[in-house]
């Protein structure tokens, strides 16, 4: 006869199993992988590498590699760890595209509240236009000039629908009231080489990895995006958007770590665990601030505050991407 203890028996035994895998984690020969689901080089690769950096150090010196799996605006990387085994050694590093892309995409193949562990967020991203060396204007109000007599004629780069440069350029254009041919690459770092060598007009990228082009001369810096002007030396003479006149513009966008859902209690815990210790690492700080960013530190580090927002910025994203009227399959 069956005992009907060997149930409960079983159950107890998986779960010894699952807290002893949790209490190894991270084995020391295994890997951590974040995929970034951009190219390498370009803002979100920059602050998924410092971040693996700082965890890494948190952790003991563990490995944390990067696995830049680009394409369909973030989606294949992000599809790739909500289908991965849930034992936390494949994460989702990704900023607002979390939260853009159910709107954007009508067959997206994976659900952004269901399929993922939330980990924490890490840092706030402003936007900055920029143009591509040779373009006439040197101010906003030239380059909106510029806009206004080429109607037709323009083209802006961006990393996909629902990229965080789309998400900016979107706004830019629908607030001028102008279109431009979107141009969309697997993330702006080869979107920013075109922009340098002069096949596309214009963009809107992160502060992080425009600083630098500005510095070199390589781009023109026309606006930032947030409501006050940033301090970084090569963006304090550009001008807010809404100071250029484009009343209510301000895109601020975000980071994040994601795991796999079913990922153990506690690996997440150890995980989010490093996560905190790295937000508060003054070579991670000093990293993301010198590139115009702010590092997270609030109940956003958490998977709770975490999640809360992502539901928060779904809701406020949806109808702003609606009124756009723009859908990827
Ligand atoms: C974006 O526009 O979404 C990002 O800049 C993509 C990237 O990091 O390349």
């Amino acid at each position: 006869m069956r005992s009907k203890f060997l149930p409960v028996a079983i159950a107890c035994a998986l779960l010894a199993s699952v807290n002893a895998f949790a209490q190894e984690y991270p084995v020391a020969n295994k890997t951590i992988t974040f995929v970034l689901p951009y190219a390498a080089g370009g803002p979100t690769d920059k602050a998924a590498r410092d971040l693996a950096q700082a965890m890494s150090k948190a952790m003991g010196g563990h490995s944390i590699v990067i696995d830049n799996s680009a394409g369909a605006s973030g989606s294949i990387g992000a599809n790739k760890v909500a289908k991965a085994s849930a034992d936390g050694y494949t994460l989702l590093f990704t900023h607002i595209a979390q939260a853009t892309l159910p709107t954007f995409f009508r067959n997206l193949p994976y659900n952004v509240e269901k399929d993922f562990e939330y980990i924490g967020l890490v840092s706030e991203n402003p936007m900055n236009l920029i143009g591509r060396p040779s373009l006439p204007a040197n101010t906003m109000g030239e380059l909106v000039t510029w806009i206004q007599a080429n109607k037709g004629k323009i083209n802006i780069a961006n990393a996909g629908p629902g990229s965080a440069s789309h998400l900016c350029g979107m706004l830019f254009q629908s607030t001028l009231k102008v279109d431009m041919t979107s141009v969309p690459y697997k993330g702006t770092a080869p979107a920013m080489t075109d922009l340098i060598g002069g096949q596309v007009d214009l963009m809107c990228d992160q502060t992080t990895t425009t600083i630098p082009q500005i510095e070199g001369k390589k781009v023109k810096s026309f606006a930032v995006t947030t409501p006050t002007r940033l301090t970084a030396v090569a963006l304090k003479d550009s001008p807010t958007m809404q100071e250029a006149g484009l009343k209510d513009f301000s895109v601020t966008i975000w980071q994040g770590l994601y795991a796999p859902k079913g990922t153990p209690a506690a690996v997440l815990k150890k995980l989010n665990d490093a996560l905190k210790v790295s937000v508060k690492d003054p070579e991670f700080i000093r990293k993301q601030e010198g590139g115009g960013a702010t590092v997270i530190m609030d109940a956003r580090n958490d998977p709770a505050g975490h999640k809360a927002f992502i539901v928060s910025e779904l809701a406020k994203w949806a109808p702003v991407i609606r009124a756009g009227g723009i859908y990827a399959d």
